[in-house]
Order: structure tokens, then C-alpha cells, then sequence
């Protein structure tokens, strides 16, 4: 009898046992399985963040799920966004990670123009409605779709859809030696560089360039000298009343129209930075200087001291100026060598890496 109690109790405790352990082992049901996750969904939901599951479950079943994390670049931490952004515009996966992630998400309508602008290189989001209505305006045709995009982004960015001297945006000073002084961006009429020093390099005229800008010079001028060339600057910083005299004379002289594509208006032209100069070699003048061995070493070697050559041939509607070949800008030689290896202007470039 005794014998049964104890067979009894053990047996009690025994499914005691038996039944929390198996509690504690049983899985409650994943209620993104309920939903209609597979079990290959669910253990990649089991992964992610809190929020992402928790947006999961508040949600309706979001069928091609798994498919944003084959997609190039996909980051996890936007999949809500692209979710949303998807069921809102129902453009494809690759289209909706790569609109989410660089944060164009946030227009009303997406068209198949809208995108081809976003994928261009140099593509500025806020600029968007203005690329869209010069292309209206457009009268040459294009080869491909790509090639007008990339003019109109190339000319909006250079702000050709407004005519040139209509804006007179001011030169933001801020920027230092990345200033861009153009048709559009003008300097105070006062507006003098703190850090003007004389040029005695390399005949001891007395003329100003900033200080950085001189020093880079003469590294430049040595590096020449050591290849048996010569380097002559003719003009350097010109205050805002130089500009003004010369640009005066060459209005009286050539007409206004013709004046405007070869010297810049007072307050609009660069020489007033001390960040720009004009060279030639003592033999050469600016006509026969594009000919010589100097500027064929500058054409290769300026970049490295931090000189672009601000006014190149066949960018003259982006420039607003004849190709001179003789105007060297000081940019610093990490913006020169990105300048040097893309072949953008300055004015392309400032829109899009400095502005
Ligand atoms: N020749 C250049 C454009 C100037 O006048 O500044
Ligand atoms: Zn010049």
C-alpha cells in the first residue's frame, strides 16, 4: 500500500516535471507565421531591430519581403521607408532602395524623366524643377536621353537657365580659397583679400596674389625652372577700380556684346580674389602662349601646385568666357586633382561639392 502512494506521488511530481519543461520548451506561435511569413521569412524578421519587427507585426503582410535584401545596397535600417515608399509609388525594388537611400523620396509624382535626372552624375535633388523645365525649353536634339540629361543637369547646375549678370548672387567669402566669382556670384565693390601679398617672383614687378596662392606659385615656377621653362605672370589681383577701367576701355573699344565674353564686369571677375592670375612665358604673348612648352607643362603639372585653368576651350557657355588659356585659379591641390581627373568646370564643380 505504501508502496503505491509512493509510486503515486512520484508519478505526480514526474508529470509536474514533465509539463513545465515542456512549457518551457514549446515555442509560442510567431504571429508574422499566422500572417503568412514562410519560415524562411520569419527567421530573417527574428533578425532584425525591434522597430522592423514591430512594424512587421502592426502591418499587413508584405509579400516580396526578402526580395529588398537581395537588392545592391539595401540598408536595413531604412526598410520601413522603402516599404512605404514602394506601396506608395509602386516603382521597382533596386529603383525604391536607391530613391529611399539617397533621400529623394519626398516628391508627390515619379515619372520616368523625374528618375533619369536622379540617376544622372551631378544631380542636385533641389534643382529637380528647374533640370525639368529647361529640358522643356530645350531646341537642340540629343542622341539619347542620358546625353540631354546630363547637358541640362551640366547647364542648371551652372545656373544657365537664368542669363548671365541677372542674379548676382553674393560670392560667399566663407568659402575661402573654393569662392566662386562668375556671372552670377559677385564680389562687394570693397571687397579687398586680407592676405594680399607682393609677387617678387620671378622679374620683382610689384604685384599682389594671397599669400598661399604665391607660395604654390613659386613651388610651381621651380618645378618649371627645373624643366628649362619659364613661367611669367602678366596679371595677378586687380582691385575692384582696375577691373573697372579695363573693362570700361575694352567696352569703348570692342562694344559691350564682344567686352563680355573675354573680361569680366567689375565685381564678377576672379583677378579681384588675388586666388587667380594670368601667365604666359616672357617669349610669349596671350595669343601664341596656348603654343608653347610652358603651357603644355602647365596642362599637365598646374593641378599638383593647386591651379585649375578656370577657362577651357569648348566650355565656354558653362564659363561665360572665351578659352584662356593663359587664367590660372588657385582651388587647393585636392579640389585642382579632382578637377584634373574629371574635367569639370569650376562652376559644375562648386555646385555640386561645394556650394
Ligand atoms: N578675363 C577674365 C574673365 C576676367 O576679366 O576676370
Ligand atoms: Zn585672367
Amino acid at each position: 500500500m505504501k508502496k503505491i502512494v509512493w509510486i503515486f506521488i512520484i508519478a505526480l511530481i514526474g508529470s509536474f516535471v514533465f509539463v513545465a519543461v515542456n512549457n518551457f520548451l514549446k515555442k509560442e506561435p510567431n504571429p508574422n507565421l499566422e500572417k503568412g511569413y514562410t519560415e524562411e521569412e520569419v527567421a530573417v524578421i527574428e533578425t532584425l531591430s525591434e522597430e522592423n519587427k514591430n512594424y512587421l507585426l502592426e502591418t499587413n503582410y508584405h509579400p516580396n519581403l526578402l526580395e529588398y535584401f537581395a537588392v545592391e545596397n539595401m540598408m536595413e535600417e531604412k526598410l520601413i521607408n522603402y516599404i512605404q515608399f514602394h506601396e506608395t509609388y509602386g516603382l521597382n525594388l533596386n529603383e525604391t532602395v536607391y530613391i529611399v537611400n539617397h533621400n529623394y523620396d519626398d516628391l508627390n509624382v515619379y515619372d520616368e524623366s523625374t528618375i533619369a535626372f536622379m540617376h544622372g552624375d551631378y544631380y542636385i535633388h533641389e534643382y529637380l524643377n528647374r533640370y525639368l523645365a529647361y529640358q522643356t525649353q530645350l531646341t537642340v536634339s540629343f542622341d539619347s536621353v542620358e546625353t540631354m540629361r546630363d547637358y541640362v543637369i551640366t547647364a542648371v547646375n551652372s545656373n544657365l537657365d537664368y542669363a548671365f549678370y541677372t542674379q548676382d548672387y553674393a560670392v560667399d567669402l566663407e568659402k575661402n580659397e573654393l569662392i566662386l566669382v562668375n556671372k552670377y556670384y559677385k564680389l562687394p565693390s570693397d571687397y579687398v583679400p586680407e592676405n594680399l601679398v607682393k609677387i617678387e617672383y620671378p622679374y620683382g614687378v610689384s604685384l599682389m596674389l594671397q599669400a598661399t596662392v604665391y607660395e604654390q606659385y613659386k613651388l610651381m615656377w621651380e618645378a618649371a625652372k627645373s624643366q628649362g621653362l619659364s613661367l611669367y605672370i602678366r596679371s595677378p589681383y586687380r582691385s575692384y577700380a582696375t577691373q573697372n577701367t579695363l573693362y570700361n576701355n575694352y567696352v569703348a573699344r570692342d562694344g559691350k556684346a564682344a567686352a563680355d565674353t573675354y573680361s569680366a564686369r567689375p565685381g564678377y571677375s576672379e583677378h579681384q580674389t588675388g586666388l587667380a592670375f594670368d601667365v604666359t612665358s616672357p617669349t610669349t604673348n596671350f595669343d601664341t602662349f596656348e603654343y608653347s612648352k610652358e603651357f603644355e607643362w602647365l596642362q599637365e603639372n598646374a593641378y599638383q601646385y593647386g591651379f585649375i585653368l578656370r577657362y577651357p576651350k569648348e566650355k565656354e557657355y558653362i564659363t561665360g568666357y572665351m578659352y584662356e588659356p593663359w587664367h590660372y585659379r588657385y582651388v587647393g591641390v585636392d579640389v585642382a586633382t579632382k578637377i584634373h581627373e574629371t574635367g569639370l568646370t569650376y562652376e559644375e564643380y562648386y555646385a555640386y561639392y561645394v556650394r
